[in-house]
């Protein structure tokens, strides 16, 4: 049987890079819960649907050592994707088209990692049960396996509104005319409905959120024919007669209860031992509406620690500032660190403070564990044993805050520019195709809208050193007459300090 290819070959979904998919993100995960990964470096991964490819580009851009393989059911992402692979020059990679149900699977081999990301909600259920068979024969047998679906209960609220979208829109034909028309008839709906009820106002929030989607997202997400949302209890269900078992999120802030009431905390304790009903508790309790599960083989064993015993060789990065001085970081005073999006935590153990001081200055580079202690260690005059046992419990409540990540690697990028700096080729090409985000040689997202930014990494291809920059820019930009002069003057500076932005970022080639 053939799935018709023609929704996604008429409308085509746009390119994303999705950090949570990458294999040192799995593997760090998987050595948290005591699986022996495989180093992220030297690995073979496979995704299934992988759209245009965009998000094993980039993995393969910055993984040279590492092998990937996508394919996907539309001719035209491929040929997307293809096109990408020629035009950056990657040879790492191998995309093509196939069906799911079709693929020859022993031709495929085994991965260390497998990702099926944005598609098991949006098949039917013969794909859905021969996807998690090519993850039962492909998986190695330490492999760490990604799946993401939308789920239950937030997903019951979301069909409402979708109910209505596809109601507004049922007889337009043109994709891009249905989501216009399904939005202006939620819109309508809203606004009829009751004045300041629960009602109105839950429609209003939808409404709100689909806003903020592309219309390709909405077209193939609320508007498609086939979008299934399942409990977490039903996922489970589904994945353990492939032999395969639920380890955790990929985020590990989705299973950080630390945030809820104190009624849902009592409520999460007392099914803290059994980890599918504690997960499903949480679901049920926050109004989930999308998962993105780790799984791997049945046989493993997958261990649910308190702290992170297994830290050695372990790097760690955090986005995290303080304004304490250098005395309170080494003696017993609470100091604030805050992270990247407002959110903050206390501390007052001198070891851990030392070490979040120190990754809070060298982001977004990472160091070993071993060499923040050491380093740390200089700074508070020496340690005990039950310091840096402390500290190992200390880091694992950051890194469910999401304000500390584990890594099996050091990602490779220059920390300052030099003479002839070269930005990601993978960034270039997606400040060519017009995309807002760009995705860092750590695998990050950065929002990039700035034009003088976009184009100073676009013009980094290591013929240009500062003089060629400043003169390009000065060029391509629109100053008036007046201004020109005193434009031209700025410049060097301006170019100085996008060039340290671009480097911070993680953005610039050893
Ligand atoms: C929502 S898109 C997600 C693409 C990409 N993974 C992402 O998240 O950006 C779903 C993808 O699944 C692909 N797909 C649907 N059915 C498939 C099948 N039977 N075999 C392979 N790919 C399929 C579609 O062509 C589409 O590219």
């Amino acid at each position: 049987m053939k799935i018709a290819t023609s929704d996604y070959d008429s409308f085509p979904y746009p390119s994303y890079t999705f950090p949570q998919t990458h294999p040192d993100r799995l593997a760090s995960i998987g050595r948290i819960h005591g699986i022996e990964v495989k180093d992220p470096t030297r690995c073979r991964m496979l995704e299934i649907g992988c759209g245009d490819g965009s998000n094993l580009l980039s993995l393969a851009y910055a993984l040279p050592g590492s092998e990937f393989v996508g394919f996907d059911l539309s001719e035209k992402h491929i040929a997307r994707g293809i096109s990408a692979k020629h035009h950056i020059g990657i040879k790492n990679i191998h995309l093509f088209q196939a069906d799911a149900l079709l693929v020859d699977v022993k031709a495929l081999g085994r991965f260390d990692y497998i990702v099926a990301h944005g598609i098991f909600s949006w098949v039917p259920a013969n794909v859905r049960d021969r996807i998690l068979q090519i993850f039962s024969e492909c998986l190695e047998e330490s492999g760490i396996g990604y799946i993401s679906y939308n789920a239950y209960p937030g997903c019951h609220i979301r069909e409402i509104a979708a109910g209505i979208l596809k109601a507004g829109s049922a007889e337009v034909e043109v994709p891009a005319e249905r989501v216009e028309k399904g939005i202006a008839f939620l819109d309508a709906i809203a606004a009829a409905a009751e004045s300041d009820s629960l009602y109105q106002k839950m429609l209003r929030l939808e409404l709100e959120q689909i806003r903020e989607r592309s219309d390709q997202n909405v077209f193939h997400d609320d508007l498609a024919d086939c979008n299934f949302p399942f409990y977490f209890r039903d996922f489970v269900s589904m994945i353990e007669p492939h032999g395969l078992q639920f380890i955790s999120e990929s985020d590990p802030i989705a299973s950080n209860v630390s945030k809820l009431s104190r009624e849902a905390r009592a409520l999460l304790e007392g099914v803290r031992t059994d980890v599918i009903r504690f997960e499903q508790y949480i679901d049920l309790i926050t109004c989930r509406r999308f998962r993105s599960s780790l799984v791997c083989r049945t046989g493993l064993s997958v261990d649910y620690p308190d702290s992170v015993n297994d830290l050695e060789g372990m790097y760690l990065s955090a986005q995290v500032t303080t304004d304490a001085d250098e005395g309170s970081l080494v003696d017993g005073s609470t100091v604030r660190f805050e992270g990247s999006k407002g959110a903050s935590f206390t501390i007052n153990h001198p070891l851990t403070k030392s070490i979040m001081a120190n990754l809070g200055s060298i982001w977004p580079a990472a160091l070993p564990f071993e060499d923040l202690v050491s380093e740390a260690e200089i700074r508070i005059n020496g340690r005990s044993a039950e310091d840096e046992s402390r500290t190992r419990a200390y880091l694992y409540q950051l890194y469910l805050g999401g304000f500390v990540k584990f890594g099996c690697y050091s990602p490779a990028f220059a920390k300052t520019a030099g003479e002839l700096p070269i930005s990601s080729a993978f960034a270039r090409w997606q400040i060519s195709e017009g995309l807002e985000n760009l995705t860092t040689l750590a695998g990050k997202n950065l929002k990039t809208t700035d034009p003088v930014l976009r184009l100073v990494i676009s013009l980094l291809d290591g013929t240009r050193g500062r003089d060629e920059l400043v003169e390009e820019i000065f060029d391509a930009t629109d100053v008036p007459d007046g201004e020109r002069e005193a434009f031209l003057a700025a410049l060097p500076d301006i170019v100085e300090g996008q060039l340290a932005q671009i480097a911070a970022a993680g953005l610039l080639l050893k």
